[in-house]
């Protein structure tokens, strides 16, 4: 089914971004957790709309409803149904890009699979489709986190030509990481990128950005060579994410400069077990975790929808000038931290609870 993911922690989402709501059911949860709909809320007010004057101005608080699976705050192992009403529908903003498709939009390629779409905002290729993961998600944070210990932590590492310095991920916080309103946890570069997204916006433009995560004490042992390997699973969980157009792990393209006499990660007394002295693997090797932080990156495009005249054509082929109402994000990196976060929960708690029925 093309809109659930997971073996073992599965989970459907639902919902077009301009009708009654948005959310997931996620079945597979393991029994006894504590839960409540705060601990999903958390994550949900770090992706929405409205936070700062970077993002889409569209509001909604995007409060979280659970609607099955969880009794007296603890889950019951049966499925759990998550619902987020949508609330600041504008149908309207989209009547005339009903006939013409918006260039590097999913418009087009929709209508052409379906041959019919939601009528506006891009029904499920809106990133409020992103709400049921970043939802689902956010208990899987929760079971990682008290299971196993693993802490997952996304930044904005780049805006335009506008680079973070280096972050050393061990020790760092979401407090850190929210500290400004485009999540780089960089101050210097932060301001420079946040004067870039306010003067794109200001042009009616977009830009891209990229988004670094690392999830601190992964134990090794999990990903299921050879098709659903560790590394494979975090490519699909990202490239899946709307407007994404890169996934790097470890050293990534980078390392294909460098010489395996560099690039090779030597073994060292860890503990009880062998570490790595370096990490240009991102933590997997043959498709298995191997111990260290998982380190990768994401790479999102300036998104298509512009308030800037574009010279494009109609569904009959009618040149057309088009410029969009709506509401938009300028960029959308700061909003799709919680959302990279979350994603990479959803294939490491499924691979965890893989690798458990392996040991038995
Ligand atoms: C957090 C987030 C917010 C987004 N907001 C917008 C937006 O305001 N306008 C837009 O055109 N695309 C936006 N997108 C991207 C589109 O959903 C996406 O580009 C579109 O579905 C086409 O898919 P593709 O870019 O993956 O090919 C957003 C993506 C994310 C992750």
């Amino acid at each position: 089914m093309s809109s659930s993911f997971g073996t073992l922690f599965r989970v459907a989402t639902f919902g077009e971004s301009h009708g009654v709501g948005v959310g997931a059911v996620v079945d597979g949860c393991p029994p006894n957790l504590a839960l409540c709909e705060a601990d999903i809320q958390l994550q949900l007010d770090r992706r929405r709309p409205g936070q700062s004057d970077l993002t889409t101005p569209r509001q909604e608080a995007d409060r979280v409803t659970i609607l099955s699976g969880v009794e007296h705050g603890r889950t019951l192992g049966t499925p759990i149904g998550l619902l987020v009403r949508n609330q600041d529908q504008r149908p309207g903003d989209y009547r005339e890009m009903d006939a013409v498709p918006r260039p590097s939009h999913a418009d087009y390629t929709y209508q052409l699979k379906y041959g019919v779409r939601a009528s506006s905002g891009g029904g499920r290729s809106s990133a409020r489709e992103t709400i049921g993961r970043v939802a689902a998600g956010a208990i899987a944070e929760k079971v990682l986190f008290e299971r196993w210990g693993v802490e997952i932590i996304a930044w904005v590492s780049s805006v335009g030509e506008v680079e973070s310095a280096a972050i050393a991920a061990e020790g760092l916080t979401r407090a850190q990481v929210d500290g400004n309103p485009v999540r780089c946890p960089d101050p210097a570069a932060a301001e420079r990128m946040t004067a870039l997204v306010r003067e794109v916006r200001d042009a009616k433009d977009s830009i891209g950005g990229v988004i670094s995560c690392a999830c601190r004490n992964v134990p090794p042992g999990w990903g299921e060579p050879v098709f659903d390997k560790l590394e494979a699973k975090l490519a699909q969980a990202m490239l899946s994410l709307p407007a994404t157009k890169g996934f790097e792990i470890g050293s990534g393209f980078a390392g294909t400069r460098l010489r395996g006499s560099r690039h090779n990660d030597p073994f060292v007394k860890k503990g009880e077990r062998l570490g790595t002295l370096t990490n240009h693997a991102g933590g997997v090797l043959g498709g298995i975790s191997n111990g260290e932080p998982l380190l990768f990156r994401v790479a999102f495009k300036p998104v298509a929808t512009i308030g800037q005249p574009q010279q494009t054509v109609d569904l009959a082929g009618n040149p057309v000038e088009l410029a969009a109402k709506g509401r938009h994000d300028p960029c959308v990196v700061p909003r799709a931290v919680p959302i990279v976060e979350t994603m990479a929960a959803l294939v490491l708690l499924d691979l965890a609870l893989r690798q458990q029925v392996r040991n038995g």
